[in-house]
This record gives structure tokens, sequence and C-alpha cells, in this order.
């Protein structure tokens, strides 16, 4: 039987761990094959590790042995003229691109952080979801689809712009809300080309993302030092479904729905995946 994204081919940044390798892996197990962008380095801003060359080696690894094709890059996706080159070459290499889905980020939480954070959070989640959209358009035709990863962080009021959050909370969420707009506004001007733009909005997700120190230290504010275990309990207030988080297979159905042709008249849309938490924010008047 055919795969729901068969002969396609997609973008996938941040795909060397977490939700980038869920993304890339289950579209392939459907038939995609892969151009798979990690800048593979970390951030002065960004006080937890990003992933490593070797993790960016396994999503290569998992995907070639479903029997797909991939091609990575080490690629910062706030470098312009760098993700231009990489898409560019990946579409040499398999030929045709269909699919891209903006998915690098970074949370670089905490009182401690500096300022610079709030523009580091900015490039990578609104610029690098610009860029790396701007990039495959170049190669795109009718029947493409564009995907930015959100988070409920851009559409709750304040998001994680806390005190405790920093600077770099703040510019969270700006970015996370820019990726909102920003899809609205682009998905107006693609539709006369047959082109999608859609975000999808993850609820907490079970990766490294989350669990940092400083991400802990976000959900208790008032310990120093929370625990895996005092964190998790504290996760359970984003969601109104009795959960701490989602799964990265959770965004990656949702992902893949958008990057098949069974969604061919969805575009523009702000698709959320947490769990009904941001249900009580749309409790007055038409649910949004
Ligand atoms: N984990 C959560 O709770 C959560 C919730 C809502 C939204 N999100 C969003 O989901 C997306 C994926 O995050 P994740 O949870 O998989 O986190 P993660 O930290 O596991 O993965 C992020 C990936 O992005 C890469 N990356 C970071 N900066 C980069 C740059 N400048 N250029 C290229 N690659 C870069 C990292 O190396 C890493 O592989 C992000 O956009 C994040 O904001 C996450």
């Amino acid at each position: 039987m055919a795969g729901r994204v068969e002969g396609k081919v997609a973008v996938v940044t941040g795909a060397a761990r977490g939700q980038g390798r869920s993304h890339a892996v289950k579209l392939a197990e459907e038939g995609a094959d892969i151009i798979a962008l990690d800048w593979c380095q970390d951030l002065a801003t960004v006080n937890y590790p990003q992933a490593g060359l070797e993790d960016l080696a396994e999503t290569k690894r998992i995907v070639e042995a479903l029997g797909r094709r991939i091609v990575t890059f080490q690629t910062d996706v706030r470098d312009r003229t760098a993700v231009i080159d990489a898409v560019n070459a990946g579409v040499s290499e398999l030929g045709h691109l269909e699919v891209v889905v903006a998915n690098a980020g970074i949370a670089p939480l905490g009182r401690e952080i500096p300022p610079t954070a709030w523009f580091d959070s900015v490039q990578v989640m609104l610029g690098g979801v610009i860029t790396a959209f701007e990039a495959s358009f170049q190669h795109m035709q009718a029947g493409a689809s564009m995907i930015g990863i959100g988070s409920v962080a851009g559409l709750m009021p304040g998001g994680t712009d806390t005190p405790s959050s920093g600077p770099g909370g703040g510019g969270y969420s700006h970015a996370k809300r820019g990726v909102a707009r920003m899809v609205h506004d682009l998905a107006m001007h693609m539709a006369p080309l047959s082109i999608r733009v859609n975000a999808v909005h993850p609820t907490n997700c079970n990766t490294d993302m989350l669990h940092s120190p400083a991400m802990y230290r976000t959900f208790r504010p008032d310990l120093e030092n929370p625990t895996r275990e005092q964190a998790t309990k504290a996760f359970h207030a984003l969601q109104r479904m009795p959960i701490p988080y989602v799964e990265p297979i959770d965004i990656s159905n949702v992902v893949l729905f958008l990057a098949s042709d069974e969604s061919r008249y969805v575009t523009g849309q702000q698709i959320k995946v947490d769990g009904g938490g941001l249900l009580a924010a749309s409790n007055s008047g038409a649910p949004q």
C-alpha cells in the first residue's frame, strides 16, 4: 500500500532530535525522502545542550533503515544564505520538494539570561521559519505544503513572557505569536498558487527542550532546583486532559496530515495539539 506522502520530498529543520527527528521519521515511514537541517551546536544564551552531529547521524540512520533517502546539513536556521544553499543542494540531490516543516527551536529561559536571548529566540523561531519557507518556496509547485511549528506559548495570554522566564522567554512567545500571524498572512498569498501554509502549536512535549532545569524552574518558580518529578506535576497545569505533556509522535501525526494530500484544502490554520489546554482561553464568544 502506498504511504500517505509517497514520492514527496520534505525539508525538516531541527531534525537531529526531538520533534524534528520524529517528523522526519514519520514522513519517511509514509514514503517521503528527507532534507534534514540542524545546526548541531550550542548557542551562548541557551542554558541546556542542543543536538550534536551524532544525533543528526542517528536521524539519517533511522530514515535510511526505512528504505528512504535523506540528505543532512549542519545549518543554522538564522543564516539565510546557508539555509537557501542547503535546501538547493538537497533538492539537487533528491529531485524536487513538496513539504517544509520549520521546526528548529530553542528555549533560553531564566531571569539570569542576557537580553540577547530575546533576539536569539526570535531569530531562530520566527526568522528561521520564514527563511525555511522562503528557501523551500523556490522549489514548490501547486499542492505543496508549508508547516510552521509554533507553540501554545504563542496563543495564550502572556505565554512565556514572565519574570522567571526572562528575555529569552519573552522572545519565545513573541516568535511563536509571529509564527501564528505569519502563516495566516502568508497563506492568503500562497492560496492562489495552491500552496498551503499552516501552523501546529504543541503544548508541553516530551523532549530535551522540556526537560531542562531552566524549564523546570519556569513551571516551579517557587523552587530553586525543582526535580523532574516536581516539574512534571506542574506540567499538568497547561493541559485540560490529565497529562503532563504530549509525545513527539502526537505532533508528527498532525504534521503528516498537513504534509499529505488529505489536507489539500486546509490552509491558514492554527492547529493546537494541546490536550484541551487553550479551551478556557476561547471560552467566551465564538471558539477559535
Ligand atoms: N518541547 C516542548 O515542550 C515544546 C512545546 C511547544 C513547542 N515546541 C516547539 O517544538 C519545536 C521542536 O522542539 P523540541 O521540543 O523537539 O526541542 P529539542 O530541543 O529536542 O529540538 C530542537 C532542535 O532544534 C535544533 N536547533 C536549535 N537551534 C537551531 C538553529 N539555530 N538552527 C538549526 N537547528 C537548531 C536543535 O539542535 C535541536 O535538534 C521547537 O520549535 C519548539 O519551540 C516545543
